[in-house]
């Protein structure tokens, strides 16, 4: 049995803080830790200072999502087995978007996956699938378990990902939308799902930004600068309890500076 926790997308310094003060602190209790860091540097995709601060804090893995590129300092990094940007990208992307690990004589492996409804256009990430799960031979190492983090905008295209996959991954957990779902449940083949994990960083924020610039843009219907907002932060995680591929529980996890678990 592997216990997986799966932290959702770490935003900014205030997301760095919480999740280098309490991530530690968890890291007895999980087997491997999945964490999305698309948003850590800034509130925009990742550099090497934030890389570094999410695997010393205990993360296994680090996934990315839609701000992959944002910063140049990201290419340094893809070479890392460690690193997992999106799958369903161009042939030739650098990184990688899956990987399998060792973990306690078993195998797991992470995918980051985009989805396309009310997002940039990237290839089908249902085939993207197809094509990592079928590919049969002595060739391809066994994928083991398969933990799919699903960084995607529509609730319908992540539920219909969940469903396609079911029985045949363990877990379809969704990321960028920032706000915890309460869906969390195991689908009747055995694939753990929720719609999206939430995120790690600022509370009081629109989903990490300062209210006043968000605010501003749908009012006036003209841009304003997206600030990270100060002040108290949260964690948002999933725990995995998986077995022989697939899933037994799934639970989430919330943590609250000042507030504590719960
Ligand atoms: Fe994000
Ligand atoms: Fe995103």
């Amino acid at each position: 049995m592997l216990r997986v926790l799966f932290v959702g997308d770490v935003y900014g310094k205030p997301g760095r803080r919480v999740l280098a003060a309490q991530l530690p602190t968890l890291r007895d209790r999980a087997d491997f830790i999945v964490v999305n860091g698309e948003n850590a540097a800034g509130g925009f995709g990742l550099n090497r200072e934030s890389f570094e601060l999410i695997v010393s804090a205990g993360a296994d893995a680090v996934t990315l999502g839609n701000h992959a590129w944002h910063h140049r300092e990201v290419y340094g990094l893809t070479d890392d087995p460690r690193l997992i940007r999106p799958l369903n990208l161009p042939p030739g992307t650098p990184g990688r978007g899956w990987n399998t690990f060792e973990v306690s004589s078993e195998r797991l492996t992470v995918v980051n996956l985009l989805g396309r409804v009310f997002m940039e256009a990237v290839h089908n990430p249902f085939l993207a699938m197809d094509a990592l799960l079928t590919q049969p031979g002595p060739e391809q190492p066994e994928l083991g378990s398969v933990l799919v983090d699903f960084h995607a905008e529509a609730t319908s295209e992540k539920a219909a990902l969940g469903w396609y996959l079911d029985g045949r991954v363990a877990a379809v957990i969704g990321t960028h939308t920032h706000v915890p779902t309460a869906d969390s449940r195991i689908l009747p083949l055995g694939t753990a799902f929720q719609t999206d994990a939430g995120f790690t960083g600022p509370m009081h924020s629109i989903i990490g930004a300062d209210p006043a610039g968000p605010v501003q843009k749908f009012v006036t219907e003209r841009p304003h600068r997206f600030g990270v907002r100060e002040g108290p932060a949260e964690l948002n995680g999933v725990w995995l309890d998986i077995e022989g591929g697939r899933a037994v529980r799934i639970e989430r996890y919330h943590f609250e500076e000042g507030n504590g678990e719960g």
